[in-house]
């Protein structure tokens, strides 16, 4: 069979290539042809020759070791741990790692294919200098077939158990992953890579517009719209087939739910908790999924303040759905663990949203000690104002920036000139400020009693930010000046090397914002499996 296959494939080439010679030479054909080839010659093969489970490893993996209970976690016996170490003598870790298959050529060519095009735009754009990502690995086919064999609970499983036995990644200079902004780097590689391995993402085609499957790209709530854009258009982790999906996406924008149905200034929210209630009902009633786990693999992605509400009518997508919500308030039931904590990202054109990032002054050029510049939202930022408006030289802390001072030097000159850029908590916890000041490459303050920040289950905060309690606003400048410069100079360059993770390429690169997004789901809902000991 293999044979017939070459020699289709040498016949298609020599056709092709006597094509050519008679017309000019159309190269982006030519690459279409060459890429449809390998493609079949590597699916082709594996559809031809259906593997047959029994002769694999882990032979009775499959039901009668593992049960699915009703809120979602697995359990798992002894026995599968046992068939596991068994299959890790017949597999290798290294395996997962073949560099020099036909795909991993194809992907590099990719790659560089978009770093010239990169290239070209950025010298029109003043945007940041983008380091294309190393190319994912490529997975062994025999692993390949593996995972393919395994049910989508067992492939969570699989996951959970490879992440907890992550290999320690040696983390030389030249690593894209930079290990001191990341609690534990290793764990983040290997549970990114499975995920590239394993996860696939079911979305409902079931809603109207505007409020399902209509992107909201601009302004402070863009990012649940680019990560709603950047899911819909995606191909690799969406699935149409539910029953391979190990994650449920619930596709509305609670801004547009707002737009929609709020009557302004009534202030009556629960028409919106009422449809959202209604929509989950009929999901759980039309589709078996909701039921088989009460929701519990089921997410949304919500960045208006009213996000975490829009959930509230509904018992089980209240108690039980991962939330990735920019108002993560774990005093408004958000649950750290499972839900996820989704950066404010303050977009002016959604044409171009790199546009202005990056590029901040050096720190001998940066004489502003902190800066702060904003409307008197919420208990936080008045009380910062009393304490710092007016008073030090160095403390540049406004309310709405005055035209006077924004005249000479504008909002993002302030934030590219200042060591610390203050974000005290408006009337939610979140602000778009503590993503500008990553882009602006200035270390953020986070003044905001019981916000969880940002992708905090895979990021060390520590690194590269300063948190600072309510109740010490007071010492605020104490607090700064008693950083050493040794560690501000180590803050401030970490800054700078955790912006990758907060870009919104218009077309996504592995690692960035709407990666970050999907892994801190997938991560979470690993969280929520337990794997058992008896
Ligand atoms: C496992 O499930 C298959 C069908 O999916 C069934 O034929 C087989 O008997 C089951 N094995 C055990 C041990 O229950
Ligand atoms: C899920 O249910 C099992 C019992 O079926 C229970 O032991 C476990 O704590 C539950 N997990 C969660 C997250 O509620
Ligand atoms: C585990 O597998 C062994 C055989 O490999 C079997 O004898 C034993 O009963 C199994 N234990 C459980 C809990 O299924
Ligand atoms: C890939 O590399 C392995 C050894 O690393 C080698 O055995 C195999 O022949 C190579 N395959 C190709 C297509 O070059
Ligand atoms: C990271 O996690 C791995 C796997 O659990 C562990 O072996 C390693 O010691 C951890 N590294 C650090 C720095 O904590
Ligand atoms: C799921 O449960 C709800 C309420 O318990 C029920 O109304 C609905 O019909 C169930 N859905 C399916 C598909 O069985
Ligand atoms: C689920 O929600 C109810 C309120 O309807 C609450 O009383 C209960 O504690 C929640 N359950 C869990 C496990 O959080
Ligand atoms: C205008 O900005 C410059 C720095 O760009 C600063 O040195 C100067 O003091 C500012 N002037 C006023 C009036 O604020």
């Amino acid at each position: 069979m293999r044979k017939l296959l070459k020699h289709v494939a040498v016949a298609l080439i020599r056709e092709l290539i006597r094509h050519c010679r008679w017309r000019k030479i159309d190269w982006r054909k030519l690459f279409f042809a060459g890429a449809v080839m390998s493609i079949a010659g590597v699916v082709l093969p594996t559809l031809l020759f259906t593997y047959r489970r029994s002769i694999w490893f882990l032979p009775s993996l499959v039901n009668d070791s593992s049960h699915q209970s009703l809120n979602g976690s697995v359990h798992l016996s002894n026995n599968l741990t046992e068939t596991r170490s068994e299959r890790f003598q017949l597999v290798p870790t290294a395996p997962f790692v073949s560099f020099n298959s036909s795909t991993e050529a194809k992907g590099r060519h990719r790659v560089s294919r978009r770093r010239r095009k990169r290239r070209r735009r950025s010298k029109i754009d003043d945007g940041p200098q983008v380091i294309p990502p190393p190319p994912r690995r490529t997975v062994s086919p025999r692993l390949q077939r593996y995972l393919r064999s395994l049910s989508p609970d067992e492939s969570l499983l699989y996951a959970k158990m490879e992440i907890e036995h992550a290999p320690a990644v040696d983390n030389d200079d030249d690593s894209y992953l930079y290990a001191p902004i990341f609690r534990n780097v290793s764990i983040f590689e290997r549970s990114y890579e499975l995920m590239e391995m394993i996860l696939k993402v079911y979305i409902y085609p079931d809603g109207e517009k505007p409020i399902f499957h209509e992107p909201h790209l601009l302004g402070i709530y863009a990012s649940e719209g680019w990560f709603m854009k950047l899911l819909e258009a995606d191909r690799e982790f969406v699935t149409q087939d539910p029953v391979k999906a190990h994650l449920f996406y619930l596709p509305y924008s609670s801004r547009q739910l707002e737009l929609a149905l709020y009557v302004p200034n009534s202030h009556n929210l629960r028409p919106l908790s009422i449809f959202i209630r209604d929509y989950v009902s009929m999901i759980a009633a039309k589709y078996p999924f909701w039921n088989r786990t009460h929701g519990s693999d089921h997410f949304l992605v919500a960045c208006h303040d009213w996000g975490p509400y829009t959930t509230s009518a509904h018992r089980e997508l209240r108690n039980n759905t991962i939330k990735a919500v920019c108002n993560a308030d774990l005093s408004e039931n958000f649950i750290a663990g499972k839900d996820v904590s989704l950066p404010e990202t303050a977009i002016r054109n959604p044409g171009r949203p790199l546009r202005y990032i990056g590029r901040g002054n050096r720190v001998s050029q940066r004489p502003i000690l902190a800066f702060f510049a904003g409307n008197m939202h919420g208990r936080v930022r008045p009380k910062l104002l009393k304490y710092w408006h007016n008073k030090e030289e160095d403390m540049k802390i406004y309310g709405p920036l005055p035209i006077r001072v924004s005249r000479n030097m504008t909002y993002i000159q302030h934030m590219k000139s200042s060591k610390y850029c203050i974000c005290p908590m408006g009337y939610e916890v979140n602000s778009p400020r503590i993503v500008e000041a990553i882009y602006y490459e200035c270390v953020p303050v986070i003044i905001a009693d019981n916000f969880v920040l940002p992708f905090n289950e895979v990021l060390d905060w520590n690194a590269f930010s300063v948190i600072v309690a309510e109740k010490d606003i007071p010492k605020l400048k104490e607090i700064l000046l008693a950083i050493p410069l040794r560690r501000y100079l180590k803050m401030q360059i970490n800054v700078k090397m955790v912006q990758k993770h907060f870009l919104w390429n218009p077309r996504p690169m592995r690692y960035d914002l709407f990666h970050m997004i999907l892994h801190a789901i997938w991560f979470n809902r690993l969280n929520q499996i337990q794997i058992s000991q008896d």
